[in-house]
């Protein structure tokens, strides 16, 4: 192909670009309550990693370092506790504060000053993309287009943006159309050029009173300015609910290259794709069947099975139970003869088998429990 596929080392010339980075980190993130409660949905574990960090990753990776992160919302302070300066994760990250969720539109336009007459890109904090944005960052960096979006098939188009195509063409681009042309969603990949601050200072507030960025766009194609488009053929997901999560969970884990730094006693077994950081027990009587990942310090077992398509995060304790197909963040305890499947536990949870025949629930707002 044209394009070389390859996965950068930031650290040399070759894939630095001028090209700077936004990634929008704000939002309500209703529909994963309880678990936005307390923070931003983007800073919510997928393999153990927070959502956003892969954003921050893709675009480290095609050479973009100078990146704005905007925040606004509940516990947007965390955001900042967990990046920095961005000197851990190999960028330079600035952030800039939306006061209220007013739309994708909105948030970009608060960025001019920071993009400062260069190309961009706009990743969504909730976006998750299994490929490298390498190649569709260079093609967007050598072309004379004003835009370039991602396009992905999905099978529920009245969710998402929508890229009407014709022979090829783009002819329309609509925010959640009723009756969808075309299964083409506009990921959350938007690559751009200073031309859209002109558009979104022109645009009006939507249904939903937000300043849609596929409104912005459909205003730059009506004007006559190039815009290009690529296919997402690979993995993409919206992280919108608890089920995108677990889904992306299960992708994300089946990618990851296997190690084991932790300690196995006794009969333990463990097979298939895992990843077991430093300090960590497998203790007897246990199995783990991968695609799992168990962060640092936890103690597995004994008699807990924990099987596929499960994250456990730091310092967490298991015993006795079985999980499968869920995220534990770190922190957890949960211990006793029972079974966890397809399920999300926030940090710092406590699950146990009571003793007598009454159950004890302390359970935070908004909590969903099936017995
Ligand atoms: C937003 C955009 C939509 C896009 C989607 C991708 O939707 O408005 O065009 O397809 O992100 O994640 P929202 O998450 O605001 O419903």
């Amino acid at each position: 192909t044209a394009y070389e596929i390859y996965q950068c080392d930031w650290s040399s010339d070759v894939c630095s670009s001028d090209l700077k980075g936004i990634i929008l980190h704000g939002g309500h993130g209703t529909r994963l309550r309880p678990l936005t409660h307390t923070g931003p949905k983007q800073l919510l574990p997928i393999a153990n990693k927070p959502m956003s960090q892969y954003c921050v990753e893709s675009l480290r990776d095609a050479g973009i370092t100078d990146i704005a992160i905007i925040i606004g919302g509940v516990g947007s302070n965390k955001v900042q506790e967990y990046y920095g300066d961005g000197t851990k994760f190999g960028v330079k990250l600035t952030y800039i504060s939306q006061d209220a969720p007013r739309g994708i539109a909105q948030a970009i336009g608060l960025c001019k000053e920071f993009v400062n007459g260069e190309k961009f890109v706009v990743f969504l904090g909730d976006n998750i993309l299994k490929k490298s944005i390498t190649e569709y960052v260079q093609r967007f960096e050598s072309s004379d287009a004003k835009a370039s979006i991602l396009l992905c098939e999905v099978n529920n188009p009245t969710q998402f943006g929508i890229a009407d195509i014709k022979d090829g063409v783009l002819k329309k681009i609509m925010e959640k159309p009723k009756d969808p042309p075309t299964n083409l969603a506009v990921t959350g990949i938007y690559l751009l050029t200073p031309t859209i601050f002109d558009i979104i200072a022109r645009l009006k507030p939507s249904w939903r009173n937000e300043y849609e960025i596929t409104d912005a766009l459909q205003m730059l194609l009506q004007e006559q300015y190039k815009i290009t488009y690529d296919m997402v053929t690979d993995y993409w997901k919206d992280t919108g609910t608890p089920h995108d999560i677990i889904h992306a969970n299960q992708v994300i884990l089946s990618a990851m290259k296997p190690y084991f730094e932790g300690n196995k006693e006794g009969n333990s077994d463990i097979s298939g794709n895992v990843m077991v950081g430093s300090g960590t027990i497998i203790k007897e009587g246990s199995k783990v069947i991968g695609p799992v990942i168990i962060g640092k310090d936890c103690q597995i077992g004994p008699n807990a099975y924990i099987g596929s398509n499960t994250s456990i995060g730091d310092n967490s304790k298991i015993s006795n139970c079985h999980i499968e197909n869920s995220i534990i963040m770190s922190g957890c305890s949960i211990n006793g003869e029972f079974t966890i499947k397809d399920s999300i536990i926030a940090f710092n949870s406590e699950i146990s088998k009571s003793d007598t025949p009454d159950k004890i629930f302390l359970l935070g707002e908004g909590t969903k429990i099936s017995l």
